[in-house]
């Protein structure tokens, strides 16, 4: 089973008819929000996943970045984080268990979020993250749905964290590549997102298990319209290509092409490596902006000058059309 097909059960799901819903699971977006009154609104998300890293404290550490991200990726604040921890009790040592709250809880206090509690269940396979609830104004909400045909498309993380945590995995990743893939899944996505406020953004969303395909779909389809993207323009953590190129695809490749349904083209002849990473799963990744192209250029600086100083202007939006995914 993949996410499309996850996708397919979730179809069951009532739709909200409560009004004061304004965004929930339908249009694909990172988080839900919910109107409290004419100015705030509470946005909620939650995520959990199997160890990345070797390192029990970064692996918590990345968790909660990760989890975080969502709410920044809609323009919230995050307030509130409660722990979700599924733990093999007979096998590991309290101390991993200490370490990886430990990591979660060091990544809470710097975006300035409240641990309120968590739960937790034993489990045979070690499963770490948590629900984050957050603050919005409802009068502006970045969704998936607002890109425009014209817009530039700017990344302000680079790709390549799930063919590098697999080498990791295989006891392969040098160590230089290893502190990059560390420092670029802890880095928050507050300070984006913080410097983005400030310009006119038609759409936004971070970049994670479904890849920069299958994140840029999902964008495309809620806005109506098809993306080209700059395969060239894409920054790519040290070491991604490297091991892309020896054939280290993770399942998680299999799974996001379907996701797209086959539907992006390749214009050109560029190297079959880069079209491979758009379909790396991420961790933590970086946010996709779709602006328009007078905000593009100062937008961009802004991004750099707030400390994503791998931002970059990946391509465009393009009116639909039968590839959701142009690659060139
Ligand atoms: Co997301
Ligand atoms: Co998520
Ligand atoms: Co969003």
């Amino acid at each position: 089973m993949g996410p499309a097909d996850l996708r397919k059960a979730l179809e069951v799901l009532p739709r909200a008819s409560d009004p004061n819903v304004l965004v929930d699971a339908s249009t694909l977006d990172d988080a839900g929000v919910y109107r409290l009154g004419p100015e705030l609104a509470l946005v909620q998300t939650v995520d959990f996943f199997t160890p990345i890293l070797d390192d029990p404290e970064d692996y918590g550490a990345v968790a909660a970045a990760n989890a975080l991200s969502d709410v920044y990726a809609m323009g919230g604040r995050p307030l509130t984080a409660l722990n979700i921890l599924c733990f093999p009790d007979s096998k590991l040592s309290p101390k991993i268990l200490e370490a990886i709250l430990r990591g979660g809880s060091r990544v809470l206090a710097e975006a300035g979020v409240a641990l309120l509690g968590g739960h937790s269940v034993s489990d045979r396979e070690l499963k770490y993250g948590l629900a984050v609830t957050g603050v919005i104004d409802p009068r502006r909400i970045w969704t998936n749905a607002g890109a425009k045909p014209g817009d530039e498309l700017l990344l302000t993380k680079p790709i390549g964290t799930g063919v590098l945590a697999t080498a990791l995995k295989k006891g392969k990743l040098a160590e230089g590549h290893r502190a990059a893939l560390t420092a670029s899944m802890l880095q928050l996505n507050r300070e984006a997102a913080q410097a983005a406020l400030g310009y006119e953004v038609h759409a936004c969303t971070d970049v994670t298990g479904c890849g920069l395909a299958g994140h840029g779909y999902e964008l495309a389809q809620a806005s109506g319209a098809a993306l080209e993207i700059e395969l060239s323009a894409v920054p790519l953590l040290p070491g991604a290509l490297h091991w892309i190129e020896r054939g280290l695809k993770t399942r998680g490749d299999t799974v996001n092409r379907d996701y797209v349904q086959q539907r992006y083209r390749v214009e050109g002849r560029p190297p079959k490596p880069l079209v491979d990473l758009m379909f790396d799963p991420q961790t933590s990744g970086g946010l996709l902006f779709a602006a328009p192209p007078a905000v593009a250029a100062p937008l961009l600086a802004a991004l750099r000058a707030a400390g994503a100083i791998h931002s970059a202007r990946i391509g465009r939006v393009v009116p639909p059309a039968e590839s959701v995914l142009i690659f060139r």
